[in-house]
């Protein structure tokens, strides 16, 4: 156990450096794991350049070594230490343009010797961000460095969108924590990759493959296969193959057109389920929720505002834990837009268990 620094800061911060965030970012420099928020959501930043600080990174969360990390970066000029510059594509910076600084992570080819190997597992690339949060920008910018930063949650918990979670799961493990408030998206970047002139969407997150399209208008975009279950084959993003977000208890998805046989599907099911003497749990829509009766009823924003559900998922799906809930009954919401992301991690959650009905 190490003491954990704890840093409140204010969201709406000025141009001139705080001392807490001077503070922050002169542990990093000095090779220690600082955890801080971005628009996404909070992420554990280490200097991406020192192996024995990224190897606290893994310690830390208990992350899978050969699980690639984001690099952070405060501007555009940061690239060139990192990647090889030459290999950046009009397409490359016509995505930069767009959605920099904002929750996009492009995967470019790494330069040798600019940054530690364990942040790329080995990988000949790296995927690498402007994360949108001004805190993000001011440590950023003060620490001088590129920072590698997962989001900071134990391996396979769900990613953290306010500083108490990081709280929860790594307090005394790691150097440092700045709280800027609930982070924004809610969910993670997206992480895409250029190959042969075509778009892959490694991971769906905060920025969507229909905005990706409006950016890039002639260029084919491959989304991740839906419902897609991650098996024996080495997927593109390495993080995608392991169990994530996952509640203690059993879950699952219970997707259908009609809104009413899905909510009467669930009641049963969880009727079914409290008779057995389990704890119940319904994670559902504003819209939908007083439908339902269970021990714990959570209303994740509104099925009529995705973003509201992406903002609202991971700490919903924390609190089935806080509550020691047993038996958890999902509804889904449509693939499109954020809805890609969120039904990614919501399958996810559910460990692929989804009930047509
Ligand atoms: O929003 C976010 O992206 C947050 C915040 C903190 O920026 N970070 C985040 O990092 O979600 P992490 O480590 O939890 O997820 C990184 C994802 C993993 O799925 C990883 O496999 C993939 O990005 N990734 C990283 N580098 C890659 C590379 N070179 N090639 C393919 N996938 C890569
Ligand atoms: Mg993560």
């Amino acid at each position: 156990m190490i003491v954990t620094k704890y840093w409140k800061v204010d969201q709406g911060i000025g141009t001139e450096i705080g001392i807490e965030l001077a503070e922050a970012a002169q542990l990093l420099r000095s090779g220690e794991t600082v955890a801080f928020p971005t628009e996404t959501v909070y992420g554990l930043g280490a200097d991406a350049t020192n192996t024995a600080a990224v190897e606290g990174i893994f310690t830390a969360k208990g992350r899978p070594s050969d699980n690639p990390l984001i690099v952070h970066i405060a501007n555009v000029e940061q690239l060139s230490s990192l990647i090889l510059s030459d290999r950046v594509s009009a397409d490359h910076r016509q995505l930069m343009e767009v959605f920099w600084p904002g929750p996009l992570t492009i995967v470019l080819p790494v330069k040798t010797g600019g940054i530690s190997p364990l942040v790329t597992a080995g990988l000949k690339t790296v995927g690498v961000r402007i994360p949108d949060h001004p805190v993000a920008l001011q440590l950023l910018r003060e620490a001088g460095l590129p920072i590698a930063a997962p989001s900071a949650n134990s391996s396979g918990r769900p990613s953290p969108t306010l500083a108490s979670h990081v709280r929860d799961d790594l307090d005394g493990r790691i150097g440092g924590i700045v709280d800027g408030g609930a982070t924004g998206v809610g969910v993670e970047s997206t992480v895409i990759e250029l190959v042969g002139g075509e778009l892959y969407i490694l991971r769906p997150g905060g920025v969507t493959a229909e905005q990706l399209q409006s950016a890039l208008p002639a260029i084919r975009i491959h989304e991740p296969e839906r419902g897609e279950v991650q098996g024996a084959e080495t997927p593109r993003a390495p993080g995608m193959k392991y169990t994530h977000y996952a509640p203690k208890g059993f879950m699952h998805i219970v997707q259908g057109e009609d809104a009413e046989a899905v909510a009467e599907w669930i009641q049963h099911d969880i009727d079914a389920a409290k008779t057995r003497g389990e704890s119940t749990g319904i994670l559902t829509f504003e819209e939908r929720a007083s439908r339902y009766h269970a021990d714990l009823v959570i209303a994740c924003g509104l099925l009529s505002q995705p973003e509201t559900i992406a903002q609202d998922l991971y700490a919903a799906l924390r609190q089935f834990d806080q509550e020691g809930i047993q038996y958890i009954a999902a509804e889904g919401c449509p693939e499109t837009g954020i809805g890609l992301a969120i039904m990614n991690r919501l399958r996810k959650a559910a460990g692929h268990r989804l009930v047509r009905v």
